[in-house]
């Protein structure tokens, strides 16, 4: 993983400030008025950030609008970046505000004179959100491979802003890890690196059990092994553990569709496009990094993350369009499309987690549906759940870390649409509402009184363009949301 710098919070060191390499970014309020260490820059600069102040420009910035005066004379610095900033904001919209400084850094050392300035969580977040980058497999025209050369802070409280960024730190660093994950070609992130990459984590006090193929015969995943026998990866389940409360506490689970790539399989994919579905390993991604992100912040809670790890791949032993396979929790499934594939395999970890692990909520992420970004476009997942208090708390979550998340219904009349002739339900319902009918074949895996909830981030997973937080690729949704849920709703 491209690393993250560690974060420094000293005291404003006026002296210094000519001498500091890189860029260093200076906030200012509406007014234009200059603080102690804008001062010290002005003054230093011969009054550029004065005439800056008073201009159009300025003037034209909207609230977390970011400008670069480049090459100051009279600073070893290459850049001021002036941010208007309103010194009451706080959260989401100063982290946008972060996420701008962090795109400017391009691997260079940054200086933010925060003076007295609250919302240093989000402004570090936000930064190092914002300079993430995935260019280890480009060989020209990169300087390195750190995206943040180094990020001191200038605060008159040094002290709380240690811990507000060793948090901030902890968060980008697991957002950072989902995002690789989801980057990654498919020759290189195959099922088995796949794997060893979440294994890894065992250093930062997880448990990582990984079940193979002849394990996943043995505990009857014939419908999640059904997906990957086309392919020469083989089939995996990786099984995450954070044990941070007591050992009799219930965990909950959360679980991730983990395809590392989705060729449809016999019902194959139009070629155009084909090669955006190695992100369709984006649920596992984001599961992974909310297990990364519990572990890093030593959360009080019992956790499982489980994701199925499988390749779709059409070749001489793939499954076929009219195949009836039998699930783990004994229920018969039509094949009726090898492309519905993301279900059949989320069906078998949710049966085998229920019973395993006798989790008090369950949360599957899943890059599910064409459907559910006809639907919601790419600004907001679609939530599914049988349970109302889980519902809204997760959109409070959501909507607290800025992420979109928008519910959508379930119903008996949707899972009708799954009836079949030879088999207990089909996997394919057809266009109509295809994002509620995925979720109601999931909701038959998913214990009557268990509390259970479907997020399809089919949408979010990647961004086309450059957002606010993240550069065109994957964004790492739903990391911050699921570890904020936790935090707010199941941890003391
Ligand atoms: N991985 C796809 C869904 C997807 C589509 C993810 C676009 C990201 C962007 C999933 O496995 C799939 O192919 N779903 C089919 C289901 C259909 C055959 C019922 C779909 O959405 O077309
Ligand atoms: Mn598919
Ligand atoms: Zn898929």
């Amino acid at each position: 993983m491209t690393d993250l710098p560690e974060l420094s919070f000293i005291q404003p060191d006026l002296d210094g400030l000519a001498e500091a390499e890189g860029r260093i970014v200076v906030f200012l309020p509406e007014t234009g008025k200059l603080d102690q260490m804008a001062r010290r820059v002005n003054r230093l600069t011969r009054g550029a950030l004065e005439r800056f102040a008073e201009s159009e420009d300025f003037a034209k910035l909207k609230e977390g609008d970011v400008h670069t005066l480049g090459y100051p004379s009279g600073l070893a610095a290459r850049a001021v970046d002036v941010v208007r900033l309103d010194r009451r904001i706080r959260g989401i919209r100063a982290r946008r505000a972060g996420g701008l400084i962090g795109k400017r850094a391009g691997g260079d050392p940054i200086t933010i004179c925060a003076g007295s300035l609250r919302p240093l969580y989000d402004i570090c977040l936000g930064v190092c959100l914002g300079a993430y980058r995935f260019d280890r497999h480009v060989t020209t025209g990169t300087d390195g491979d750190t995206a943040l050369g180094g990020l001191t802070v200038l605060t008159t409280r040094p002290d709380e802003a240690e811990q507000e960024g060793a948090a901030a730190r902890a968060a980008a660093e697991a957002v950072w890890f989902a995002r690789d994950l989801v980057n990654e070609p498919a020759n290189v992130l195959t099922t088995t690196e796949f794997a060893d990459r979440l294994a890894g984590m065992e250093a930062l006090g997880l448990s990582v059990e990984v079940l193979d193929e002849d394990a996943l015969h043995e505990t009857g995943m014939r419908a999640l092994l059904a997906v990957g026998q086309g392919s020469a990866s083989p089939s995996k389940v990786v099984i995450m553990s954070w044990t941070g409360a007591g050992k009799s506490q219930a965990p909950v689970a959360l679980l991730g569709k983990g395809v590392v790539f989705d060729t449809g399989g016999i019902s194959l994919k139009p070629a155009a496009g084909m090669e955006a579905m190695t992100m369709d390993m984006g649920g596992g991604a984001t599961v992974a990094g909310v297990m990364r992100l519990l572990a890093l912040r030593k959360a009080r809670i019992n956790a499982v993350g489980v994701v199925g790890l499988v390749e779709n791949m059409p070749d001489g032993g793939a499954m076929r369009p009219g195949d009836i396979l039998k699930t783990h929790q004994g229920d018969t499934v039509e094949v009726n499309n090898t492309d519905a594939e993301g279900r059949l395999v989320l069906a078998d970890i949710l049966s085998y987690t229920a019973d395993r692990f006798k989790p008090f909520a369950m949360v599957d992420l899943a890059t599910l549906t064409g459907a559910v970004v006809v639907a919601l476009g790419h600004h907001n997942a679609g939530l599914f759940s049988t349970d109302g208090r889980m519902a809204r708390a997760l959109l409070g979550a959501a909507e607290a870390e800025g992420e979109g998340l928008w519910q959508l219904p379930l119903g008996e009349d949707y899972a009708r649409q799954l009836k079949s002739n030879v088999a207990d339900l089909k996997n394919s319902a057809g266009r109509p509402g295809g994002a509620v009918t995925a979720a109601e074949f999931l909701r038959r895996f998913v214990p009557e009184d268990m509390a259970w909830a479907h997020i399809d981030i089919a949408g979010v997973t990647t961004s086309s363009a450059d957002v606010a937080l993240a550069p065109k690729g994957a964004t790492g949704w739903g990391v911050l949301t699921l570890d904020r849920w936790l935090r707010d709703e199941h941890e003391d």
